[in-house]
Formats: C-alpha cells, structure tokens, sequence
C-alpha cells in the first residue's frame, strides 16, 4: 500500500465510507501524493492537444485576437485559462499573439488558475518572460475564459439506479483492497441535477456527475462580465452521455501511456477522468447569464480558425522531410476524426458579448484576423517547447 492509500484507508476506518468525489479528490489533489500535485502526468501518461502542437495554441490566439477586436480592442483584456497543466496552451497562444497581434498582446492579462503547486512551478519555468499572473478566477473578468480538459479531471460522484431509486456509490476499505458499496446519496443535489439535464438515470449501470463542474461554471458565470467562456473537452450533451446505448464513455483512468478501468487501484499513480455533461454546462450556465454560441467538434473548431491553411503552408515550407512529416502528423492529430478531433468545444456568452465567433461560424468578420502573405507556422521543438529539465 502506497501512503495515499494507507491515509484514505484509515480516513474509512475512522468515518466509514466515502464518497467517490472525495476519493478522487484525493487520490488527484492530495496536497502531497495526489496524481496533479505531484505533477505526474501530461505528456507521459496521456497527451493533451496543447502539448501535441503548438498549432493548438496559434490558432486558439486568432480566437483571442478576434475577441479582442469583438470587444472594441480594450486597453486590457483579462484570458484565464483554468487548469493550465504543463503550460503549453499559455505558451504558444501569447507567443502567438506577440508575434502576429502585438496591440492585442499588450492588452490581454493572461491568468492560470491552477490548483497544483508543482504544476504551477512547472509553468512559471516555462512561461518565464511572458507576461502571466497566477491566482484564483478574479472576481470581475472582461474578456476570455479558456480551458482544455480541465472540467474532465474535477472529482465525479458516482451513482446508480436500483428498482428506480437513485443511489451512491461510496468508496470503502475491506482490510485489504478498495470496492465499491451503496448507500443513499450524500446531497440532494444529485437527484436534482438529473431533473436539471432532463435526463432519466438507466438502471443498473454506474454513472458520473460532476457536481463541481455546475459550482465552478456559476463561478465563472458572475465573474464574467463581459466575454466568452470557452471549454475543450470531451464528452457529449446529456442526452446522449447519460444513454450507455449511443454512448461510451465510462471512467477511465492513465497511468504509464495505457489505459484501464480500476479508479481504486493505484491510487494517486494514475489519471482519473470523467466525460463531461455539456448540457449541464449549459444549463447552470444560463443561470448567471451565460448564453450558448455553439457546440462544435475540436476538428470543425480549429478548422475554422485556419488549420487548413497552416497544413497547406506547411507544405511550402523549406523543412527537411523529417520535420514535415513530424509536424504535419501531429498537426493532423489535433482535428483527428477519431481521436482529439471528435472533443467538444462549447462556447458561451456573457454580457452582450457577440455570439459570433470564428472558431463557431467559420466566418472571419475582424479585419485583423484577414489572410496574411505568409503565415507564421509554430513548429514543434521550438520556444513553445516544454523544456526537458524540470526545476
Ligand atoms: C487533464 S489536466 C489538463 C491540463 C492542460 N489544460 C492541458 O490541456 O494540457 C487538468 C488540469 O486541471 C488542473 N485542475 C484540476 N482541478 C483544478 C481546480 N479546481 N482549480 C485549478 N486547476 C485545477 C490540474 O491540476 C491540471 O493542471
């Protein structure tokens, strides 16, 4: 038994069995063993868009630059960006931004919101020289709110119907391993969250809820006075994410570059991670003000914004072969069918923000954003790149 697993262990024994949520808060978050807080992770046991191709980052900054522009180019304009991870989303969007849009770049206030401290030192080592802050989501936000896969790695209740009762699924400990035992649900909210999405709980078959993904888009919500929130991930409206028929998508865990289906073994070793329900993004959204703009696939998100355009030139560039296809295969990678293309993006409007955006309608109505003669292709190995010493 690892010492995680010895504490939650003995939290059991003195309280009796806990929620799931609680113990993937602390098998992720544990301020000292928790999978996030030791920084294990990204790049090794699993690969976020980000960190595949700072192409990811260049073409979310055209996002940025038009919003800026939406705006009426503030002289400051807030970007938080929520779960920042190894950093690679912040570094190449301000890098991007420096180069191609400075009047814009000198106006955006890049803030991570970031709950591990080992990620965050991971960060300001990479980040260094760029203008970026750390904190929480402040109070008042003009401008962007930005995440990827930071709503799937928030702690999951699980529940389960039996006979049309609505259940929990606690987390106990036998004496020697973790399992699964039922009781009634620890918070009302539960029931009430499946009214909310509209959704009627199959029986029998274990389902996630993720109650602190409502908290923190109502946080969001008031924050954002005037500006978009827009959040990457995967997962599916609840119709279709609660529906194990049309479906799949169950709990997974990463650990060492595969994949499994044990939440309870080895924990704070591996990644625990939940599909997110947009509809209920949507629906405790709109209850601080938050008004959809769309709901797009990764792949038909950032083929709006230029992906085609940056492969095509790509192919113009004098690159030996080998850096061609190394990039051109990565590039790809992000609007794969398959795999990152078939995520989600879902955006949403506060405050009188305009509901069209590039990246949701294709249409490119800034002058700022006009085709370029040539135009500037990240390319991996680069600055953006996550240095290979850790400090
Ligand atoms: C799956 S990782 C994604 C990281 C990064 N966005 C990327 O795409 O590579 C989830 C990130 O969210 C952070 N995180 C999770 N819960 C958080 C919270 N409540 N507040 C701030 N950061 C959080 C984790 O520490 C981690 O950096």
């Amino acid at each position: 038994m690892n010492p995680l697993e010895q504490e939650i262990a003995a939290e059991i024994a003195r309280r009796g069995p806990m929620s799931f949520a609680r113990f993937m808060a602390l098998a992720l978050y544990h301020p000292r063993w928790g999978y996030y807080s030791r920084g294990a992770g990204i790049g090794r046991d699993f690969h976020t868009s980000p960190e595949i191709h700072p192409l990811f980052g260049a073409l979310i900054a055209r996002q940025v630059a038009e919003c800026w522009e939406l705006l009426d180019r503030p002289a400051t304009m807030d970007v938080v960006e929520l779960g920042g991870g190894n950093g690679g989303l912040a570094a190449s969007l301000l890098r991007e931004l420096k180069q191609e849009w400075p009047a814009c770049a000198a106006a955006v206030c890049y803030r991570i919101v970031e709950r591990s401290a080992a990620l965050r030192a991971r960060q300001r080592q990479r980040l260094r020289g760029l203008p970026v802050s750390w904190g929480g989501v402040p109070r008042v936000v003009q401008g962007l709110v930005l995440s990827n896969e930071f709503f799937d790695a928030l702690p999951v209740h699980l529940v389960i119907v039996r006979q049309g009762q609505l259940r929990e699924q606690y987390v106990d400990w036998t004496g020697e391993e973790f399992r699964f035992v039922e009781g009634p649900p620890s918070t009302r909210r539960l029931a009430a969250y499946f009214q909310r999405v509209g959704v009627q709980p199959v029986e029998d078959i274990p389902l996630e809820v993720n109650l602190a993904a409502t908290t923190v888009i109502k946080q969001i919500g008031r924050a954002l006075h005037r500006g978009w929130v827009i959040t990457i991930d995967y997962g599916a409206p609840a119709a279709l994410r609660y529906d194990p028929q049309r479906f799949r998508g169950v709990l997974t865990c990463y650990a060492g570059g595969s994949w499994n289906y044990e939440p309870l073994r080895r924990v704070g070793e591996q990644d625990i991670t939940a599909h997110i329900d947009f509809t209920a993004l949507s629906r405790w959204g709109r209850e601080v003000g938050l008004q959809p703009v769309g709901l797009l696939t990764q792949r038909e998100f950032l083929r709006n914004l230029g992906l085609d355009a940056y492969l095509h030139a790509l192919s113009e560039r004098p690159l030996d072969l080998a850096s061609w296809e190394w990039n051109r295969e990565a590039m790809v990678q992000l609007a794969a069918p398959g795999g990152l293309g078939r995520f989600l993006v879902f955006g949403q409007a506060a405050g009188g923000a305009s509901v069209l955006l590039m990246g949701f309608s294709g249409s490119q109505r800034a002058p700022l954003l006009r085709e370029r003669a040539r135009l500037r292709i990240p390319l991996l190995g680069g600055t953006d790149a996550l240095p290979t010493e850790e400090g």
